[in-house]
């Protein structure tokens, strides 16, 4: 396994390029499901749980995928799918896998989806996925780990209000009313940046669907769906990762494509935190005055509240901040694993349940730290830009299943950071 090595201490000047969003691609490519015309997608990100795992699930169905430009292009179709089992064996490797089964029960009223299991920032249930379906008349059997899911007259519009707000529910259900017989409205719906990019995606497809981006959708089922071509929407985890690197090594960075409109939560705590960000013509500004950081509370909520998935980067910063900070994690029950990792580098972080308080240090220092999950691992890369001599990250295949060379994009702008190929 690779590990990624920081020296820390350099001011980070330049440009970084913001790629595609993981988590629009990862529900947009099972939406090809929905039509048997070809679906591109433009301005996609090259990253292992794109191209590898969700592509190698959609051709396990029958969905013909091919990847041009270096991966930045898919393009999807799927004329007529073959087998309409999700077997565990791949669905286990990404927990999005789950976004198949509203578009192949729209699709053929008929689907065998494996259940995705937990991970390690909580259980990760899909009972709201599974709800929302049946709203629209599925009939779900759950056996020996699989969801065995019927529609034989086919899904028609339905009411469905979901008790808590989850993305991937909202996309499943959302993908499937879009072909379901008359009126569907979604209530509680999450309101991400993804959700509606799906819904652009799905309209461009020729779906009749209002009110994405709120939290009430209405979906007016249509007969068919048609081919199309869809540009990715920015990525603004990615995004809002990389616009906190020059807040922990000082300098200013200029992050091509960032649009602040996606991260306006994000980008007000890091104004608090007094770090200056503006908008340019190419994009977002960062810039980090002398001085340390204001230490900042945090409480995390979906969009569009402060993004969970930025969480464990804003406490890496945290870390080192002028003051106590603290952060409150309300969307998923162990989603602190970096903090354990953190204080090997000389945080001072009390873990309470869902609560982390923050009392910010001089300065880090560097140490051998664990990645336990995605944003855990570029947390940690962080923290080792603005920590005293050498960090290894260890593990970092978490990492690049949500960040396209991160080593490749941080010394561009003067980081000391290289990538150690591990064995095996
Ligand atoms: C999506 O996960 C993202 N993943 C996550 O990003 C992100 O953290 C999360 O939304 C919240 O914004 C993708 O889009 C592929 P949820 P998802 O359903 O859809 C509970 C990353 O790092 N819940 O909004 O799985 C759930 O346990 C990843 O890129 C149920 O109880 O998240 C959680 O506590 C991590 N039952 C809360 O809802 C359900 O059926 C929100 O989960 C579904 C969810």
């Amino acid at each position: 396994m690779d590990s990624i090595i920081v020296k820390g201490g350099q001011e980070l000047h330049g440009q970084i390029p913001i790629a595609g969003a993981k988590n629009a691609c990862l529900t947009l490519m099972p939406a090809t499901l929905l039509s048997e015309e070809p679906l591109t997608l433009t301005n996609a990100p090259r990253l292992s749980d794109i191209i590898l795992t969700m592509s190698r699930l959609l051709e396990s169905l029958g969905v013909e995928v091919s990847s041009l430009q270096d991966g930045q292009v898919q393009v999807l179709s799927s004329k007529s799918i073959s087998n309409h089992k999700a077997d565990y064996d791949i669905v286990r490797k990404m927990r999005a896998s789950i976004l198949v089964l509203g578009p192949m029960l729209a699709r053929d009223g008929h689907a065998v989806v494996s259940l995705p299991g937990g991970c390690a920032i909580g259980a990760r249930p899909v009972d709201l996925h599974l709800k929302g379906l049946e709203a629209l008349g599925a009939e779900l059997d759950l056996r020996d780990g699989y969801v065995h899911a019927k529609a034989p007259k086919g899904l028609r519009g339905g009411v469905f209000e979901f008790p808590i707000v989850s993305v991937g529910a909202t996309e499943n259900v959302l993908m499937a009313a879009s072909l379901a017989k008359g009126t569907t409205v979604l209530k509680n719906a999450a309101r991400e940046p993804e959700i509606v990019d799906l819904a652009d995606c799905l309209i461009r497809m020729g779906a009749q669907i209002d009110g994405a981006g709120t939290s009430t959708i209405t979906i007016q089922g249509v007969d068919r769906l048609n081919g199309a071509t869809h540009p990715v929407i920015v990525d603004r985890i990615e995004l809002g990762t990389y616009m906190l690197a020059p807040a922990f090594t000082g300098g200013e960075v200029e992050l091509l494509g960032g649009r602040l409109d996606l991260v306006e939560a994000f980008a007000a705590k890091m104004d608090e935190a007094g770090i200056s960000v503006e908008a340019t013509k190419n994009g977002i500004k960062v810039t980090r005055k002398n001085g340390r950081v204001n230490a900042v509370n945090v409480v995390t909520a979906p969009h569009p509240g402060f993004p969970t998935d930025l969480q464990a980067q804003f406490m890496a910063l945290m870390c080192t901040a002028d003051g106590t900070s603290v952060l409150e994690e309300r969307i998923f029950e162990n989603r602190f694993m970096h903090a354990p990792e953190l204080m090997r580098m000389g945080a001072q972080i009390d873990v309470q349940g869902g609560t982390a308080t923050v009392t910010g240090v001089d300065k880090l220092k560097g140490a051998p730290v664990m990645a336990t999950d995605l944003r855990a691992s570029v947390s940690l890369i962080l923290a080792g830009l603005a920590a005293e001599g050498e960090t290894v990250v260890n593990r970092v295949y978490h990492l690049d299943r949500g960040y396209e060379r991160v080593e490749e994009k941080l010394s561009a702008c003067g980081a000391q950071i290289e990538r150690v190929k591990g064995n095996g």
